[in-house]
């Protein structure tokens, strides 16, 4: 069945499991793993655990209640944009099963940042959740700084952290807002925006950078340089690559896919040299969300290792299951 298909299919089932009576207590029992020493801070935000859904999943906040009943620790909704869009034309979602990996080219299909809003005001859970934000295809990059701020000011009350997403390779150019003058852009008009906010009596939210993991050194190095000057309050490392290296799939397969991010299993090493890069460059300054290629308890550990505070997961939890996230928690508890 096509992919994208069978996660309609796989959420829907997990709605209608939420509101058998029973049922919910059976998931928890199953599958959520509570232990004190599993709770942590990232820049003044509460997580229950650090194990976390990717961005993607959950574009438009439908189902968190259900992820927290399968024991992740937070919840990253979207990529969100001001306005509903379509996205891509299906299929854009293609399994690489030799590679335990998925190339993806969605393209921000969401019901936009106002029916974000409307989803998150019926959630039950007690859960930390992210709202990672993006800007419509339609609107040009020098009117990107406009995008996020919509969405920020929508979701403001009714979101933990933000993540500004500026890497994901599906919106034609929006990996050039990587590049520095737009990132200062971006950030300064959401930093303007949550002072004005503080001033009213609002909480502060912390807003992440979700970058891309094919950045050059010196690409990786104004970024470092910008987090510090900027004091942007953490990174989201890594988004989904372009490469296509090192592949098992048969490579005129691979071609016929076309454009699209990969992500799975070939994409951890990848992801873990810049989380090492990164955590080199900023030390304990800034936290960092180690995110790709996560498929088993070891592949999370290496992340923590390195210096992630939290880990975040996609497409192993599609090839494990909701078991992995407890198996995680146990390994590093
Ligand atoms: C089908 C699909 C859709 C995704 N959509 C988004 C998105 O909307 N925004 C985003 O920041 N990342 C998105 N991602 C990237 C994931 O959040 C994650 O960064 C990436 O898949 C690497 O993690 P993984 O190897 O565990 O899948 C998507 C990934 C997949 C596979």
């Amino acid at each position: 069945m096509p992919p994208e298909f069978v996660h309609l299919l796989v959420m829907k089932s997990l709605k209608i499991a939420y509101f058998i009576p029973g049922l919910k207590q059976i998931f928890k029992f199953l599958f959520c793993y509570n232990k004190l020493d599993l709770e942590i801070q990232i820049a003044g935000v509460h997580f229950k655990n650090p194990v976390g859904l990717a961005a993607g999943f959950d574009k438009d906040a439908k189902y968190i209640d259900q992820f927290a009943m399968l024991g992740f620790g937070y919840v990253e909704i979207g990529t969100i944009t001001p306005k509903a869009q379509p996205g891509n034309d299906k299929p854009r979602i293609f399994r690489l099963k030799k590679d335990s990996a998925l190339i993806n080219r969605m393209g921000f299909n969401n019901n936009g940042a106002d029916e974000a809003v409307e989803n998150l005001k019926k959630v039950k859970s007690k859960i930390t959740i992210g709202g990672n934000i993006g800007k419509n295809k339609i609107t040009p990059n020098e009117n990107a700084h406009l995008d996020y701020l919509y969405s920020f000011e929508k979701l403001y009350d009714f979101v933990d952290y933000f993540v500004v997403n500026v890497s994901s390779p599906n919106t034609p150019g929006l990996r050039e807002l990587q590049e520095k003058s737009a990132l200062e852009k971006i950030f300064k008009t959401l930093f303007d925006k949550r002072n004005d906010f503080l001033k009213n009596g609002k909480l502060s939210k912390p807003v992440f950078l979700k970058i891309a993991p094919d950045l050059s050194v010196s690409q990786l190095d104004e970024i470092a340089e910008l987090v510090i000057n900027m004091k942007i309050d953490g990174l989201v490392v890594s988004n989904t690559t372009v490469e296509r290296n090192n592949l098992k799939t048969d490579t005129h397969f691979v071609k016929r896919i076309g454009n699209g991010g990969l992500s799975g299993k070939p994409l951890k090493q990848k992801s873990d040299e810049i989380l090492k890069y990164l955590v080199f460059k900023l030390g304990n300054k800034v936290p960092i969300i180690g995110v790709g290629g996560i498929h088993s308890e070891i592949d999370a550990q290496d992340k923590f290792k390195i210096g992630a505070k939290a880990v975040q997961l996609y497409t192993g939890f599609i090839y494990e299951g909701p078991a992995l996230i407890k198996r995680i928690l146990m390994k590093i508890s």
